[in-house]
């Protein structure tokens, strides 16, 4: 699979991409309209009333400044604003609906970087420059930089969003074709900004499976997010399924996409970014109930290391108690179990008491 190398306008390869090429279509017709009109009227007008040898012009400017009719304002007002005010309903649809990755969506993670785009997919798979991806499937994705701003873009898909330093935004989009597609960076962002690119793969579901397996070694992303926290002595502080999960700081079982009350009597929702700003500066934030115990871990998390750990976060679905009943890529949330000593201890002992009680 080659992407084609040149084309005048890229294939509609996704689920928005005719409603975006529409309502294109209507703005170019719209504006080829007028401009047609404006341009005979200038050449007719120009022919029509030219400068005629021994006629003398009748105009007198005086008299003619406040000349006007209301209904003629009205009318040439009224009109390019219904015009405009159809583009504008239109396009804020068709931004709405590509904002909004669908609660089903198949998350991919993307990390920009001077010059190229890394890819993580939650089973553990990795490529560069490249996202293979399977038809009819919603697939968002949450994407940072390492550097500076950058955009993905791909064509085909009539989708793009910038992709910042310090934050996570996302994209979605549904792909209705299989192929090669390009990707590109949408924003200028040093030297060889040009050759950011990469292509992206569309394949049926079966292949999918294929070769989502065949890169899957390392485990799941949450797998490997696991032993970055179990690396970093997260579960120190952070227990889960031990103690009530009450240690030095909050639970974070059910933490993704809930509210967090704050200390300062304010709550933020518990997204990427909150999650990443947590880690990296930890003072930000204090979760109510709780002290300014967190040392920061700048410096030694890197970008996609956060994501492995946001991933594992993620993975951690439920409440303490609550059935593990989570998504695909779930792991045990009593890892770090041996690393709290106390609550580990205390339940060992309950268990060894079990024969002793059974001896009387
Ligand atoms: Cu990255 Cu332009």
């Amino acid at each position: 699979m080659q992407a084609k190398s040149f084309q005048l306008f890229p294939e509609a390869a996704s689920s928005i991409a005719g409603q975006v090429d529409a309502l294109y279509a209507f703005m170019v017709l719209i504006s080829a309209f007028f401009s047609l009109i404006i341009a005979f009227l200038i050449i007719f007008f120009a022919i029509k009333y030219r400068h005629r040898p021994g006629i003398k012009p009748t105009f007198k400017p005086a008299d003619d400044h406040s000349i006007g009719g209301m209904v003629l304002e009205i009318v040439w007002t009224a009109i390019p604003l219904a015009i405009s005010m159809v583009m504008f309903v239109w396009g804020v649809s068709i931004y709405f609906t590509e904002s909004r990755p669908p609660a089903d969506s198949m998350e991919i993670y993307v990390t920009g970087k001077q010059w190229m785009w890394k890819v993580q997919h939650m089973e553990g798979a990795r490529e560069i420059n490249e996202l293979h991806i399977p038809i009819n499937r919603n697939i968002k994705l949450t994407m940072t930089s390492e550097d500076v701003l950058h955009d993905f873009f791909i064509p085909a898909f009539r989708t793009k969003a910038d992709v910042l330093p310090g934050k996570y935004t996302t994209e979605w989009f549904r792909p209705t074709q299989t192929g090669a597609f390009h990707i590109f960076c949408a924003e200028y962002c040093g030297t060889k900004h040009s050759g950011m690119i990469g292509t992206v793969y569309v394949m049926n579901e079966a292949d999918y499976t294929v070769w989502l397996a065949a890169g899957s070694g390392e485990g799941s992303i949450a797998e490997q997010g696991q032993s970055l926290f179990n690396q970093l002595g997260c579960g120190n502080c952070h227990y889960s399924n031990v103690n009530n999960g009450i240690g030095r700081g909050p639970n974070l079982n059910g933490l993704y996409g809930s509210k967090v009350d704050l200390k300062d009597g304010t709550s933020v929702k518990a997204d990427e970014s909150y999650i990443r700003e947590s880690v990296l500066n930890p003072q930000a934030k204090i979760v109510a109930g709780f002290d300014d115990y967190m040392p920061t871990f700048k410096g030694q998390i890197s970008d996609e290391g956060m994501l492995k750990l946001i991933a594992y976060v993620k993975s951690l679905g439920l409440k303490y108690g609550a059935p593990n009943t989570a998504t695909p890529g779930t792991v045990s949330t009593s890892a770090t179990a041996p690393t709290a000593g106390r609550p580990a201890a205390k339940a060992a002992t309950s268990v060894s008491a079990t024969p002793v009680a059974g001896n009387k």
